[in-house]
């Protein structure tokens, strides 16, 4: 846990999921600079509410909370690090020039959800996918008061010129501020003479080889084609064991458990991915493409296994994240693989598809005690793991 020192008072943050000498902190500049611009503003009443789009880890949520905050997002997993984060800082304090005490907890929406009400103040952390960005701005247009304030911020490298023009054609015209520790802010004014556009998302592909059509919200992973792990993965399928209960971990639009259960009819599939827009897209594709109602399979948004009982699986089916938000890096894979580790019966098997560089076989041998490459080419490697 570290202390964010903001012009809102001082606050305890931790990232999620919490890990041991994480040098990574929950917050970034670009929450920092907000935060500065935004306490020199004359916010709105506190009657009013005030919708943060992209809360990281909660950051903006927890030093606004003597508001009425609707906190908007793709991410279970920044859902959750808002709550965790807000019961560290429960007290607003007085010399804030707020009124002190115990503040009311944040209204959660999911990105596939619109905003409910009308705002007058807009906060936007910068998304990693343009398509989720596009998406928020198209549903958040209709719900922007005449006077409304859009303020908008990212690391100056997480700025793709394609992000100034999605608010420019759908909000309106920008200014942005200078540098400051290379995090920019984008002042967003609304424009109510620009016609609404049709929202594009979800969007469609169909792969000819494996028979599949599927949806995709805006933020899926390889929204436009079938991913080329997921590909080589399924081109393997043929050697998977028939097992009862089956897991797709980290499902995005569901193609490794659809796919499974489209072979194994008898399967007990659950999909589960901590991206509300994976999990609805998931779920649109398994009753499309097998023709089933959702109760016949398990759709969880939620953090991994981390609901799941010990030793109740026997097959896991898993293309592992690479970055979470905008950091790269193989730690949400490998605590993915700690939790495949306890949820898998013996003799249960682990199924991984993965770019060849990265070293997972080596960490999952020396979890697991095995793994056998079943198939490799110049980009990927399909890993199979027992459980013993
Ligand atoms: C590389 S994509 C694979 C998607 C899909 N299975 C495929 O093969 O096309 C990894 C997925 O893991 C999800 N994810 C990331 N962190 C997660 C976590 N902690 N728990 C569950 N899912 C997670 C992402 O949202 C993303 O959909």
């Amino acid at each position: 846990m570290e202390t964010l020192q903001s012009p809102f008072g001082e606050l305890q943050l931790s990232r999620w999921p919490q890990r041991k000498n994480d040098v990574l902190r929950a917050w970034d500049a670009a929450d920092e600079y907000l935060l500065e611009y935004l306490a020199e503003q004359k916010l709105p009443e506190k009657s009013k509410r005030i919708l943060i789009v992209n809360d990281g880890f909660g950051a903006l949520s927890c030093a606004l909370r003597a508001y009425s905050v609707t906190s908007w997002s793709d991410s279970s997993i920044s859902h959750l690090a808002t709550a965790e984060n807000l019961s560290k800082n429960p007290t607003v304090d007085a010399s804030d020039d707020l009124s002190s005490g115990a503040v009311s907890p944040p209204e959660y929406l999911k990105s596939i959800e619109s905003p409910i009400h009308q705002y007058d103040l807009v906060v936007i952390k910068i998304p990693k996918t343009m398509a989720l960005l596009e998406d928020q701005l198209i549903k958040l247009k209709p719900h922007l008061t005449e006077n409304a304030r859009v303020i908008a911020g990212g690391m100056i490298k997480h700025l793709p010129k394609s992000a100034f023009q999605l608010f420019e054609k759908h909000i309106g015209p920008l200014t942005t501020s200078l540098a400051k520790k290379k995090a920019r802010l984008l002042f967003v004014e609304v424009d109510q003479a620009l016609s609404a556009v049709e929202n594009p998302y979800p969007t469609r592909y169909t792969d000819e080889r494996f028979g599949l059509a599927l949806n995709n919200h805006a933020n899926l992973f390889s929204r436009d084609h079938l991913d080329f792990g997921a590909r080589f993965l399924l081109a393997q399928f043929s050697q998977l064991p028939e097992a009862g209960q089956v897991v797709d971990l980290g499902c995005g639009n569901g193609v490794l458990g659809i796919k499974y259960q489209q072979l194994h009819a008898d399967a007990n599939v659950q999909f589960i991915d901590e991206s509300y827009m994976a999990v609805e897209s998931a779920k649109t594709n398994y009753t499309d493409t097998i023709g089933r109602t959702l109760e016949e399979a398990n759709f969880r948004t939620e953090d991994g296994l981390k609901h799941t009982l010990d030793e109740s699986v026997n097959l896991i089916l898993c293309n592992p994240p690479f970055h979470q938000q905008h950091v790269i890096g193989e730690q949400i894979a490998v605590e993915l693989f700690h939790h495949s580790k306890r949820c898998l019966q013996v003799g249960g098997e682990l199924w991984i598809v993965a770019n060849r560089h990265l070293d997972y076989q080596g960490k999952l041998k020396r979890l697991f005690g095995n793994c056998r490459i079943i198939d490799s080419n110049k980009k990927f490697v399909v890993l199979r793991i027992v459980k013993r």
